[in-house]
């Protein structure tokens, strides 16, 4: 072989040589940061100005790669596909996702956690949740009670309320009749809510193990209250407080409900092991502010914290 004939393949293995540092260094970043999804709320959309913005300021300051997941349509779906749907939706659409296929991050906003949270627990073979962020969300359920106030979510809750929340039409046709909880009809609530007692493992007779596993399996559970919220009732519901059987009041913090006592879901566990933050911030609902988003969000989607 004279010299010429070296000179292509030299050319060549120079070339392979370039490109591999090249998508070496493009890989670096993404081996060591979890790729994080947005979930938003009722009535919202990926396109909003709010949730790309937000999505893009997460993206910017924890320098992690994210977007928001659209569910179905977006706006209209929010409000008219029942939850479990739209859960189901999320789980196909994430085990499509390559990026995501090592395990992500979700950022749940207000009933997108709810979304979130039916994704870890129901979704067979779905990547892994490794942490998970939630802004104001119906954990709990929402009451609507005679002083419920005059926010729109109150008064989409009267209405459903007339129309009967726990008949089948109005659970398979209007997504937060999923988790309208109202204290004093319990055994409706228990017997005809097609989603959030499932998902929070209220059925004395079929409490799944495999739910609680899933969600005990988090990293990292961030439950962030807004101190103003009116948009959930009541707001404590971010924290997986709620009301007793059958009182519209007091509501009891977290730790003096069965759900955390008897530990239907893990939540008790994972908190004892340091796992979960409840944090509190000022403003009303989803009003995060910049400083409160570096302090308790961010954090846990940087690269750092994936070990
Ligand atoms: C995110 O960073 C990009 C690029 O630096 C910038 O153009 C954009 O305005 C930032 N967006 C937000 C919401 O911080
Ligand atoms: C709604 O609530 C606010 C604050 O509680 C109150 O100032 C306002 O008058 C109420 N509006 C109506 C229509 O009841």
């Amino acid at each position: 072989m004279g010299p010429f004939s070296a000179t292509p393949s030299s050319v060549g293995l120079l070339f392979i040589i370039t490109i591999s540092a090249a998508t070496l260094l493009s890989l670096l970043p993404l081996a060591s940061s979890i790729p994080f999804i947005v979930l938003h709320g009722i009535g919202d959309e990926c396109k909003s100005g709010k949730v790309s913005h937000f999505t893009q300021m997460v993206a910017n300051l924890s320098g992690s790669p994210g977007f928001c997941l659209e569910v179905g349509n977006g706006y209209w779906d929010s409000w008219f596909v029942p939850m479990k749907k739209q859960a189901e939706m999320v789980c196909n659409n994430v085990k499509t996702i390559d990026e995501l296929s090592n395990g992500y991050n979700i950022v749940g906003l207000s009933q997108g956690n709810l979304v979130s949270r039916a994704v870890i627990e129901f979704c067979e073979d779905g990547p892994p949740v490794m942490n998970y962020i939630s802004l104001a969300g119906p954990h709990a359920g929402i009451a609507s009670v005679p002083m419920c106030g005059n926010g729109t979510w109150c008064e989409v809750a009267d209405e459903l309320i007339k129309a009967g929340i726990y008949t089948d039409f109005v659970q398979d046709h209007l997504a937060p009749s999923g988790y309208l909880k109202l204290p004093d009809d319990m055994s409706a609530y228990l017997s005809k809510s097609k989603f959030l007692p499932q998902l929070n493992n209220e059925h004395p007779e079929a409490r799944n193990p495999t739910f609680k596993q899933r969600f005990s399996s988090l990293k990292n559970l961030v439950l962030i209250m807004f101190e103003e919220d009116e948009v959930i009732v009541p707001k404590e519901t971010a924290w997986f407080g709620f009301y007793p059987d059958g009182e519209f009041s007091p509501v009891l913090p977290v730790q003096q409900t069965r759900l955390y006592q008897e530990d239907w879901i893990g939540l008790k566990q994972m908190n004892e092991e340091g796992r979960v933050q409840f944090v509190k911030v000022s403003g009303g609902h989803l009003g995060i502010s910049d400083s409160d988003l570096k302090q308790y969000v961010i954090p846990h989607l940087l690269p750092a914290a994936a070990h």
